[in-house]
């Protein structure tokens, strides 16, 4: 009998402890070399993975693996365009809907096929291994076609952002000596207004059929060739595959830099292998049943990743646009079906911006229907977040399901209604909108954290693990170190967590930037064990669980929700022109799409201003307070800001009058007078998160 209850009461003890207390390891301690520092590796892994397949250490190889295992299955697809059309709305704009219908499919044989035809084109319209080739255009079948044959011919991809300037293209296809510029219709333009100043490139591959007449004239120095004809000229003259080795440089990736010119940073086969191997390696049970909605820039790494890992376990990959994604999108002809509901996709990659416009746009929905299904919805949405909250084990089971049926599923509809996981990265996702896909979508998310320098290896959230604010621990591909910055006040002796700067070490960091020794010199060192290390500049604390948590970053560099880097510094020091600023700081936050700014104000200037208004105050704070006051210092920085050519996003949307000089006494500056952001952000805590409330 005792027995009998023991054998019942042991495994719910054990279910309510881990219920509670949810104590999983998820990163242990490693032992490594390099700089002394506090590390933690992947609790999967005891050294870091580099090829989950036997005898794979290519994604040449890797890709010839999977079309041979997977040869009928479906791997491509594109929805096919019924119809372009001009709407006008209400007030006479007019914007261009499609009429999109269902996705065509291509099998990963028919793929390969392609793949190898394209391959053998490059080479019968003259381009030669060494020389680099250039893919400049918007995420689409023929991307990722073109990589692959590029790989299959060791011929390094440079990759560009179709979004990106025009001085920052020239940059990059000029310090890469490119010769072949893959892009399509609307790149072609950009491309041509630059002609004058490409020495380098000497054909053109246009993606689109219809090339423009204009483009093709042999004034630019350059020969047009469409994409289906240099597939037609592969296939007419084969050749052999020409494949890399593992260090060989695969991809240049042009990322936009914090300041100044595009960066562009090797990374080799072995970099992109090893972080494909460690997603697979954690997102439960990837294979030939998910599909995958590719709607990114694929020259983002997330998105890079993303396709050669669903291609890899023999799932399927459907195109979509950013603008076409759901039934309500701008481009989506009414009626007419977004990617999502065309697709239905088991997964979804997304940075948090878009998480975040679909929350709002369902929050807005339900507050517009009020009422009944209001209340309802309300009530749904507060007992799962308790059960979330709680527990792990709460997230599912028959309320869950209940729910879902009730109210959830009309939202889950607008993504297909088949989402069983989102992985999420790019920038941190805040914790409203984490729970929000929780409750709503029902998917865990996995948020990741990582670079581009880092090939996206760093750390990456479990499926399981439902808190909020931590990015996981370290991809089973690399190891994650904390190292002390004095200056900063983080030490990995801290208590209760080690803190510090955060260094990746393992087989995803990249080989450095491109044609840029000393700034490769600044940020990686190769330690005395052989392995590479990249400084991030970002700083981190370890949970116990060995899940890393991001507070702050080492630069002054922050980078805005929507992705856009604010340099504080530099936008400070054009701010200080107005006459009404004795010292500014400018604060921006990662979870916000604007900055906001601590102005401690010259007094004569605002005196003068205040008397001639005719604004009656009698101390400076009073003043200060005035929103009138608040409103012509903000017209004056404005102001500055256009002088000073700043962008839109870089100019604080909100300001704090302070009436209080900065001085060294008050311990806000230095002697030197340089601002001392962390004190100035502690002291002024309050004023900063008022300026971020609704
Ligand atoms: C691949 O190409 C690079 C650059 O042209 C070259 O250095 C390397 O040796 C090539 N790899 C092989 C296996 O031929
Ligand atoms: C690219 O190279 C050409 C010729 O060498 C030069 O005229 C042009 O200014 C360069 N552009 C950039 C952005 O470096
Ligand atoms: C659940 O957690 C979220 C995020 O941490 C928090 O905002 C919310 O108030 C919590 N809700 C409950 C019911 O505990």
């Amino acid at each position: 009998m005792n027995a009998y209850i023991a054998g019942l009461i042991v495994p719910l003890v054990i279910l309510l402890f881990r219920n509670s207390n949810n104590r999983k390891r998820r990163g242990l301690p490693a032992d490594v070399g390099g700089e002394p520092g506090f590390t933690v590796r992947n609790h999967r892994v005891t050294s870091p993975l580099t090829s989950l397949w036997e005898d794979v250490t290519t994604l040449a190889e890797l890709f010839e693996l999977t079309c041979r295992k997977n040869h009928d299955r479906l791997l491509l697809g594109t929805r096919e365009l019924i119809s372009r059309e001009m709407e006008s709305s209400s007030d006479g704009r007019k914007f261009e809907k499609l009429h999109l219908g269902e996705y065509q499919w291509v099998t990963y044989g028919k793929v390969f096929e392609s793949v190898c035809s394209f391959a053998s084109g490059l080479v019968k319209i003259g381009h030669v291994r060494e020389e680099r080739v250039a893919i400049y255009a918007d995420t689409r079948e023929e991307w990722f076609i073109a990589l692959q044959a590029c790989f299959r011919r060791n011929v390094t991809v440079v990759t560009i952002y179709a979004s990106l300037g025009e001085e920052a293209l020239c940059h990059s296809l000029n310090e890469t000596e490119v010769t072949t510029v893959i892009c399509g219709r609307k790149e072609l333009k950009s491309l041509v207004n630059i002609a004058g100043q490409l020495d380098s490139v000497k054909r053109v591959i246009c993606v689109d059929d219809d090339v423009p007449s204009d483009a093709a004239s042999a004034q630019h120095g350059w020969t047009i060739t469409s994409f289906s004809d240099v597939e037609r000229l592969g296939r007419e003259n084969p050749v052999e595959a020409d494949l890399p080795l593992s260090a060989d440089v695969a991809v240049i990736m042009y990322t936009s830099g914090s300041t100044g010119l595009p960066k562009g940073v090797m990374m080799t086969h072995g970099n992109i292998l090893a972080t494909v191997s460690a997603v697979v390696k954690i997102v439960p049970e990837l294979g030939t049943k998910d599909v995958y909605l590719a709607y990114l820039p694929m020259a983002h790494i997330l998105e890079l990743i993303a396709e050669n890992l669903f291609a890899a376990v023999g799932g399927c990959i459907g195109y979509g646009t950013p603008l076409t994604l759901t039934d309500t999108s701008n481009k989506v002809k009414k009626g007419t079906k977004g990617d999502a509901t065309a697709l239905m996709p088991t997964v979804l990659v997304a940075v948090p911006a878009i998480l975040d416009r679909v929350r709002d746009g369902v929050f807005k929905k339900v507050n517009a229907k009020g009422g009944l299904s209001k209340a309802l919805f309300d009530l749904a949405y507060a007992r799962r977040m308790q059960a979330i909250n709680g527990s792990w084990f709460g997230a599912w089971g028959l309320e869950k399901a209940l729910w879902n049926l009730l109210v959830f599923k009309k939202v889950q509809a607008i993504l297909g209604g088949r989402i069983r996981f989102i992985l999420c990265g790019g920038a941190p996702l805040s914790g409203d909108s984490q729970r929000f896909i929780n409750i709503c979508l029902g998917a865990p998310i996995g948020q990741a954290y990582g670079l581009t320098e880092t090939c996206a290896g760093g750390t990456f959230s479990d499926f399981d693990d439902t808190s909020v604010g931590r990015v996981g621990p370290p991809k089973p591909s690399t190891y994650v170190k904390l190292i002390d910055w004095p200056e900063g006040g983080y030490s990995t002796t801290d208590s209760p967590m080690p803190r510090g700067e955060i260094v990746i070490g393992g087989p995803s960091v990249t080989l450095g930037y491109f044609k840029n020794e000393e700034k490769t010199r600044e940020s990686y060192k190769v330690d005395e064990r052989g392995m590479r290390w990249f400084y991030t500049g970002d700083v981190g604390r370890f949970h116990a669980d060995g899940c890393l948590e991001i507070i702050d970053r080492k630069k002054d560099i922050v980078k805005l929700q929507h992705g856009e880097y604010v340099s504080l510094g530099k936008v400070e020091a054009v701010l200080l022109g107005s006459p009404f600023v004795d010292n500014i700081m400018l604060h921006a936050d990662s979870f916000q799409s604007y900055c906001v700014g601590l102005v401690a104000v010259s007094h004569p200037a605002l005196d003068e201003w205040a008397s001639k208004q005719g604004i009656a105050y009698s101390d400076l704070s009073e003043l200060c307070s005035k929103e009138e006051t608040v409103k012509e210092v903000h017209a004056s920085l404005v102001k500055e800001a256009k002088k000073g050519r700043l962008e839109k996003f870089e100019i604080p949307a909100k300001l704090k009058l302070l009436s209080d000089p900065w001085t060294p006494e008050t311990g806000l500056v230095t002697a030197a007078l340089k601002i001392k952001r962390d004190i100035i952000r502690k002291t002024f805590q309050e004023e900063l998160s008022k300026l971020y409330a609704k």
